[in-house]
């Protein structure tokens, strides 16, 4: 098993760049060396967006990273569709085999490495190989990202069970409430959950009014994750 924590979602905008920022925020507070890698992002249309906007750009400002965005993020697509499609309507070709050995290469054992997916389990990124196959690629214990409301339950147990099936270690989970809704479904999430999946819950994280971006952001949600028990678990001393 390699050194790091490989973070998935029940789908696309589920709050995986939001978790990432915040372990590399908490990661940074603690000292400790790590690395964030996006191996593709979508929706990068030009320089600028690269720097202010893309996922690359927000955790490298939480996590303090020295790295250039371009090794964070080694492969851009220009559209916001899912990866596959977008470097096709760019003419580009790229084969699930040299896209997993380029991401595994840049993967140290020195050094905790935090990667996070793009889209779902299953959201396909070159030609036969989706998202899932990164992940045995990679060989990095799983975090899934999972929003809160109506319709979670079925998208996380169904993600469970695929890293399940195909033996994928999964460490546990984090909860996004992702709009400010506090019905029977948001305030039962968990306890619904955990009732059909023994699965472990590293946190709950609140509902921000405005999309969480700066230090005190990242600051205020590490309050919501139990980083201890997650760090125990990526390093296997539980
Ligand atoms: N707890 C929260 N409170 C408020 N807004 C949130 C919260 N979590 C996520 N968001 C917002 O929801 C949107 C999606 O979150 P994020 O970008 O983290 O999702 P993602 O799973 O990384 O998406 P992608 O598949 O595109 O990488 C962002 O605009 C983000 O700011
Ligand atoms: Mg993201």
């Amino acid at each position: 098993m390699n050194n790091g924590l490989f973070i998935t979602g029940t789908d696309t905008g589920v709050g995986k760049t939001v978790v990432a920022a915040t372990l590399a925020y908490a990661l940074h507070q603690r000292h400790l060396n790590f690395s964030y890698i996006k191996p593709v992002e979508s929706g990068i249309s030009n320089q600028e967006y690269l720097e202010k906007n893309s996922d690359a750009a927000l955790v490298k400002r939480a996590g303090f990273l020295t790295e250039p965005l371009n090794e964070i993020v080694p492969f851009t697509f220009r559209e916001a569709l899912a990866p596959l499609l977008a470097a096709r309507r760019e003419g580009l070709k790229l084969s699930g085999k040299d896209l997993g050995e380029s991401i595994k290469a840049r993967i140290k054992p020195s050094k905790l490495t935090l990667v996070e997916g793009a889209g779902g389990l299953l959201a396909p990124l070159c030609p036969n190989y989706l998202i899932i196959d990164l992940v045995k690629e990679l060989q990095l214990p799983v975090l899934v990202v999972c929003r809160t409301s109506l319709g979670a339950i079925n998208h996380t147990l169904l993600t469970l069970d695929r890293l399940r099936q195909e033996g994928i270690h999964t460490i546990g989970i984090i909860a996004n409430h992702l709009t400010a809704a506090t019905g029977p479904a948001e305030e039962t999430f968990i306890t619904q959950l955990t009732e059909f999946d023994p699965v472990t819950v590293f946190g709950e994280l609140p509902f921000l009014k405005k999309p969480p971006s700066d230090l005190k952001d990242w600051e205020r949600l590490r309050a919501h994750i139990d980083t201890n028990k997650l760090l125990k678990r990526i390093t296997g001393n539980t």
